[in-house]
């Protein structure tokens, strides 16, 4: 079982998400636990404030040390030990080895950012891995925080109805898959490639080989 702790602003922004699908299926049977925090429940501030201008001017406002570390010690005193990962756009970016890195690991936290980002003091003075989803920017860390969790639930053991799914998969080789075909064979003027068709094994492997291959080099820079 693995659980993950989330602290955000928003946590009504999960309810859809974590009740659909795969990881609904994974949360009913206990393969994975989502625990929502709101960040607004530990300010200190009688308003429940959480944000605050920045010093030395600039636009939007940030989110104060006070709530996080208040909320990230409640945590701790109530049992988390686990990476605490702060979602940034200015973070590593996360990638497939990555979610398989997370999927081996019993407590994760989750913090949102939301406005322009965090006081500095909130990594100086604690330990966060600070992770991005991807070289664009979201109004808020939840969506962020959603493919972490949807991208790590998959990979645990029987989390998918077949073990063999996430092995053939884009990335899991750092490729990206190869195209594929279901019935009919002819749609609109379209059939499926003879190869996929003809039940030759070696030829079929080869076919996706090449075509996984061909997509990676068009799709995404060599390293
Ligand atoms: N918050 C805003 N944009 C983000 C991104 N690209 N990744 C993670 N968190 C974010």
């Amino acid at each position: 079982m693995l659980t993950i702790d989330v602290l955000t602003l928003f946590p009504e922004a999960f309810s859809g998400f974590l009740g659909a699908s795969i990881l609904g299926l994974a949360r009913q049977r206990g393969i994975i636990d989502v625990r929502l925090h709101n960040l607004r429940d530990f300010s200190a501030d009688k308003h429940h404030k959480v944000d605050d201008r920045p010093f030395g001017g600039g636009p939007g406002m940030l989110i104060c040390p006070e709530p996080v570390f208040r909320a990230v010690e409640w945590l701790e005193s109530h049992g988390f030990q686990g990476r605490r990962i702060l979602l940034t756009p200015a973070g590593r970016t996360f990638d497939q080895k990555f979610a398989q890195e997370l999927s081996g690991e019993k407590r994760l936290l989750l913090l949102c950012g939301h406005y322009e980002g965090f006081d500095h003091r909130i990594v100086e003075g604690m330990k966060w891995e600070e992770v991005s989803v991807g070289d664009y920017v979201l109004s808020g860390g939840e969506p962020a925080a959603m493919a972490i969790v949807d991208a790590v639930t998959r990979l645990l053991p029987e989390a998918l109805g077949d073990p063999d799914s996430p092995k053939d998969e884009s990335f899991s080789d750092g490729k990206l898959e190869y195209p594929q075909y279901t019935r009919p064979r002819e749609f609109r003027g379209m059939s499926v490639p003879e190869v996929l068709v003809g039940g030759n094994h070696a030829e079929i492997r080869k076919w996706r080989e090449e075509e996984s291959k061909r997509r990676t080099s068009s799709r995404r820079k060599s390293p």
